[in-house]
């Protein structure tokens, strides 16, 4: 019904949620320092439970003295690729939150899934302006706890590299098949009406 990409959803949807998708060849351009803020204040305003918003992006941009210690801590496959990134990304989440009027932190049920909700919108915004973002997985997450000088009280979520799509030619020859956007199962395997 709503066609993007050679992606089809089966239901209106903005077309946006169809661009966004998770290319591995970049172009190797830096992006502008005020282009990452305008990501991660789209991240900003995702909800979270009682307004605690537990997310917190510590970042590289290439070219810039902290890019080598973020990009050391992907696992060879991820870097192989990302090293054409134009900013690298580590999204945390704080652990605990302050209820409204209480004097003590408790645990938050819900840190990592505010923190995938900012991920979302920061990735959305990437791809409404000209970039795309890619979450991993696939890194050192006791080294990037350390390195990053993560405190307690906070969980390494995910790592994500954002840059200005580049031409799958760049890519090995296996890697190149792969590039492309992807489907998804469909909507009766998800949403289920009156419980499973
Ligand atoms: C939390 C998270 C971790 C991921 N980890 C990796 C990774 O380590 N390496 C990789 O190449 N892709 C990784 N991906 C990309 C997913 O494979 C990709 O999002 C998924 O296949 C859907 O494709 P799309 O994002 O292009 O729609 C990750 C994505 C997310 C959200």
């Amino acid at each position: 019904m709503t066609q993007a990409n050679e992606r089809t959803a089966d239901h209106p949807i903005e077309p946006l949620f169809l661009e966004r998708w998770s290319p591995r060849a970049f172009t190797g351009e830096t992006i502008p320092e005020a282009e990452l803020m305008t990501l991660f204040e789209a991240a900003r305003w995702a909800p979270s439970s009682y307004n605690s918003q537990p997310w917190r992006f510590l970042y590289a941009r290439r070219d810039t003295p902290h890019w080598e210690k973020f990009l050391g801590l992907l696992n060879p496959f991820n870097q192989s690729w990302a090293k054409a990134a134009g900013a690298l990304v580590v999204l945390v989440s704080k652990t605990h939150m302050l209820p409204p009027g209480a004097a003590n932190e408790i645990p938050s049920h819900s840190h990592s899934l505010d923190a995938g909700a900012a991920w979302a919108q920061f990735a959305l915004q990437a791809a409404r302006s000209g970039w795309q973002a890619h979450g991993m997985v696939g890194f050192d997450i006791p080294a990037a706890t350390t390195q990053l000088n993560v405190p307690d009280g906070y969980r390494v979520e995910a790592a994500i590299a954002v840059g200005r799509k580049g031409d799958k030619s760049i890519l090995p020859e296996g890697l190149q098949a792969r590039e492309m956007p992807s489907s998804r199962n469909p909507l009766a395997q998800m949403a289920l009406e009156g419980g499973f």
